[in-house]
Order: C-alpha cells, then sequence, then structure tokens
C-alpha cells in the first residue's frame, strides 16, 4: 500500500490537551470541560488548521450566528479554565512546553443521529481531531457544524476540495456510502464508513478498489464484534474439551418503531442491513466465513410502518460446515434491540448460550454442572473506542486494523445473498458475482 498522505503531517499537540482528551474518556463531561475541548479547537482552527471554509460556511459566519457562537465558545471556556487555574493548551503550544505527535484531522459527512455522536466518540479519541462537516441537509450541517465550532459544507465533493482532513468519517444512509467513500478515495482521503457498508457487493468492490487504487485505508464500522459479550462467548467457545461448534441460533427478536431512513429499502437495504447487520459480523468473528445462505421472508403485515418485510430468516452453512440460523422481528415487545440477539451455541460434547436479558453467559459440558458468567454490563463504548483507536494507529502508524473494508463486504454479501434468496427460494453459495442482480427488485 502507498504511503500515508500523514507522513509529514503534524501538528502540534499539548500535553494538556492530550490528558483531557484522555480523562474526558473516563468521565461525563460538565459544560465546563466540554467548553475546554471546543475552545481549543477554535483557537487550533484560527491558527489555520482549515483551507477555506464553505460559501454556506462564510453565510453563516457573516450573518453572524456562526461567528457569535464559535467566539461565546471559545472566550467562555478561555476566562473559566484560567478562573480555574488552568492553561489554555494552545496558549502553551506557542509558548513553549509542547509536544509534538501527530493527529488524524478527520471531517464528518452525515450530521444525523450517529454523525452527531460520532463526534463525541473522535472527542474522546486523543489522536483525532474533527476538522470539518457536510450534510445535504443544510440545516443540520450548519447546526453541528456550528456546535463543533468546524467549517460545514452541503456537498461531501466541496467537503473534499476545500477541507483540509486526511480522512473522512461516513455516517449517511446506506445508499450513500459508495459515492462519498469512492470520491474521498480519489481525493487520497482515508475513509471510516460506518455500517451497512453499502447495499450491494458491487457497490463494497468499487470502495475497496477505490481504496486500493488511491492508496487510502478503508474500515467499516461493525462494532458489535468488540462488545463485551462477543469477548466473552468467544473465550466460552474455548472452553477445554467443548469441541468444534457445529450450530448456533441467533434470536433478534426486538420491538421497535423504525424513523426516518430505515423504513425505505432504497436508502437502507432491508431489515437485515439495519437489525441483522452487526450479528452477521459478530458471527463471522466467531466461526468464520459463511459458505451459502437460504432465506425466507415472513408475511409483510405492516406496511405502515416500513416497505421492507416485517420479519426474516436466514439459515447459514458455515465454511466449517457447521450450520447458523438468524431470525429477525421488530414487533416482539418482550426484548428491546439491547435486549435481542441471543446466542445458542451447539458444540461437539456441550454448548454455550448468551442471554442478553441477564447479561449471562453459560456454558455447559457434557456430565457437569453449566458454569455462569455474568457481565457487568454490554456497553458499546469501549468497542467504539477501539473500532477509533485502531483507525487512528492504522493511518498513523500503519498497525494492524481491527476491521477493513473486506469485513464489511463479506457482511453485505452475506446480506445480499439472503434478499437474492428469498426472492428465488433458493440456496445461494457465497463469494456471490461482483456484479449479482439487485434482489430486492423481485421482492414484493
Ligand atoms: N455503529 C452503530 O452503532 C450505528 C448506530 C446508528 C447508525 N449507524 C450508521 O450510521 C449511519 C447514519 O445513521 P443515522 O442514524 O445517523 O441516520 P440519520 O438519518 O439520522 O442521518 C443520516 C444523515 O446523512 C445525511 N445524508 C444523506 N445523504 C447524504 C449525502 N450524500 N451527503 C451528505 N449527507 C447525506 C442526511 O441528511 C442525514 O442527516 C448509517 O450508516 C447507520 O447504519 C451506526
Amino acid at each position: 500500500m502507498a504511503p500515508s498522505p500523514l507522513a509529514n503531517n503534524h501538528i502540534l499537540r499539548t500535553r494538556e490537551h492530550e490528558e483531557s482528551k484522555s480523562a474526558a474518556a473516563h468521565h461525563v463531561p460538565g459544560e465546563l470541560e466540554k467548553l475546554a475541548v471546543r475552545g481549543r479547537r477554535l483557537a487550533r482552527l484560527c491558527r489555520g488548521c482549515h483551507r477555506s471554509p464553505s460559501p454556506l460556511g462564510i453565510a453563516a459566519t457573516a450573518d453572524g450566528a456562526g461567528s457569535r457562537i464559535l467566539h461565546a465558545a471559545s472566550s467562555r471556556s478561555d476566562a473559566e479554565l484560567s478562573a480555574r487555574g488552568v492553561g489554555n493548551g494552545d496558549d502553551q503550544a506557542v509558548s513553549g512546553g509542547v509536544s509534538e505527535s501527530p493527529c488524524l484531522r478527520i471531517a464528518l459527512v452525515g450530521a444525523g443521529g450517529f454523525g452527531t455522536y460520532t463526534c463525541e466518540l473522535i472527542d474522546r479519541q486523543p489522536e483525532i481531531e474533527l476538522v470539518g462537516v457536510a450534510d445535504t441537509d443544510a440545516g443540520k450541517a450548519q447546526r453541528l457544524g456550528n456546535d463543533r465550532g468546524v467549517p460545514f459544507w452541503t456537498e461531501h465533493r466541496a467537503l473534499l476540495d476545500e477541507c483540509d482532513c486526511d480522512a473522512v468519517a461516513i455516517v449517511t444512509t446506506h445508499s450513500t456510502h459508495r459515492d462519498i467513500a469512492v470520491d474521498a478515495a480519489a481525493a487520497g482521503r482515508h475513509i471510516f464508513c460506518e455500517k451497512t457498508m453499502a447495499i450491494t457487493v458491487a457497490d463494497c468492490h468499487d470502495m475497496v478498489e477505490a481504496a486500493d487504487t488511491h492508496g487510502v485505508k478503508l474500515m467499516v464500522g461493525h462494532k458489535r464484534r468488540f462488545r463485551p459479550a462477543s469477548a466473552a462467548i468467544r473465550r466460552a467457545l474455548g472452553t477445554d474439551g467443548l469441541g468444534r461448534p457445529l450450530a448456533v441460533n441467533v434470536r433478534g427478536f426486538f420491538g421497535r418503531r423504525i424513523t426516518g431512513f430505515w423504513r425505505e429499502r432504497s436508502l437502507c437495504g432491508g431489515l437485515l442491513y439495519w437489525a441483522g447487520v452487526h450479528d452477521v459480523d459478530t458471527l463471522r468473528y466467531l466461526f468464520g466465513e459463511v459458505a451459502s445462505v437460504y432465506a425466507v421472508l415472513g408475511p409483510k403485515a405492516r406496511p405502515e410502518v416500513s416497505d421492507q418485510e416485517d420479519a426474516i430468516s436466514v439459515a447459514l452453512t458455515f465454511q466449517s460446515g457447521m450450520v447458523g440460523s438468524l431470525q429477525v422481528s421488530t414487533f416482539y415487545p418482550m426484548a428491546t434491540y439491547q435486549t435481542a440477539f441471543g446466542f445458542d451455541i451447539v458444540c461437539e460434547r456441550g454448548g454455550v448460550s448468551y442471554n442478553p436479558h441477564d447479561l449471562t453467559i453459560t456454558t455447559h459440558l457434557e456430565d457437569q454442572p453449566p458454569g455462569v458468567v455474568r457481565l457487568e454490563h454490554n456497553s458499546p463504548d469501549g468497542a467504539y473506542d477501539r473500532e477509533w483507536s485502531s483507525f487512528a494507529a492504522w493511518v498513523l502508524r500503519d498497525e494492524a486494523p481491527v476491521l477493513t473494508g473486506q469485513d464489511g463486504l463479506r457482511c453485505v454479501e452475506i446480506l445480499q445473498a439472503a434478499y437474492l434468496s428469498a426472492a428465488t427460494g433458493t440456496r445461494v453459495d457465497l463469494p456471490l458475482d461482483r456484479n449479482e442482480r439487485r434482489p430486492f427488485d423481485d421482492l414484493s
């Protein structure tokens, strides 16, 4: 792979700043801390961390709104910091006492619900700096840009032209990931793409090829495999005497009223693309690659909720020969999204089960009493942090990544195969042909 465009790209960061961001990873920041981070970010921007803001960004500043918000945040933080006897990190950077370390400057494309949350995840990363935001919804772009004190755009190509970023985080509707990623790669930007990587394998291949061609790195955000439960299941499967896994069942029944782009197959892909995708990746993480897929859809009972299936059942055969099944439906009030997706695993001489309701992992060897481990939590926070720090380490120091575009592609392959199977009534073998037709057009 070609050398990172970051090779000579360092900015000065103060120890105080690093400590404040690392501290923020361990507690919920108060207003004062948030203002401090924002103030330092603004000072960096003033020193020229970005090239030129978009016409929209200039307009926002010219009408006063943007500059007022930014100025207020900056001066409050400086004043309050100084009242507490805490120096301003950027002043120190100018006057000495600094350490120099590389920083990954990232721009966010997609200022919706998860894009907004992604800014908080980036804040927790000592090596990553948010430097711009884009969203086709001008109001959302402006709101998040102003809130984070960074320039904003309404078009990702304009951001790529004008924002001095090393990487982009793609946090938009699934149907748009391909074009944004291909453009970002062509512009020499590394890519963190939220799951689901894209809607078709053809799009995923385009993204992987674009990254390879232009020598940039591409990570896909399948965080579930890093949550405590996934690690605990993996540990349990390693129990002496259990033998090989033979079969797995994942029950993804929960109650949730879906809104926004998730309701439309053309933007989202289908129920599996949002409610099953994390578990498809976790299954790969635990049991290896899938060899074939067979799927059926349940009756469409609630057209007012979405234009996708209300229930889907997927049978998987892994390359190891083990079999698996995954059922998903969102009309099951006995569980939430958080308490769904329990695992039952049959092994040669026993079994492992994960119950997300009480966070227990039970390992049961034949002729022995069961061993039960209760997790303290199954919070995604550590998983998000691990993804993001791995992305920074991959780009900045070429350390091995925890997830790549290939992981995203393999997942989409399984999803597309499931819908293809449901449309044709046949088992679908993997890998899929790159130009395999979109199965959705055949689904009612
Ligand atoms: N890893 C996780 O735990 C997790 C959780 C939630 C969402 N996500 C993922 O995050 C992504 C976004 O989900 P969300 O819940 O924030 O959706 P959302 O609808 O709240 O936000 C999507 C945003 O993208 C913008 N957008 C659409 N097309 C665009 C384009 N071409 N250029 C720029 N902006 C564009 C929309 O205007 C919207 O503001 C999806 O890929 C989703 O699967 C991941």
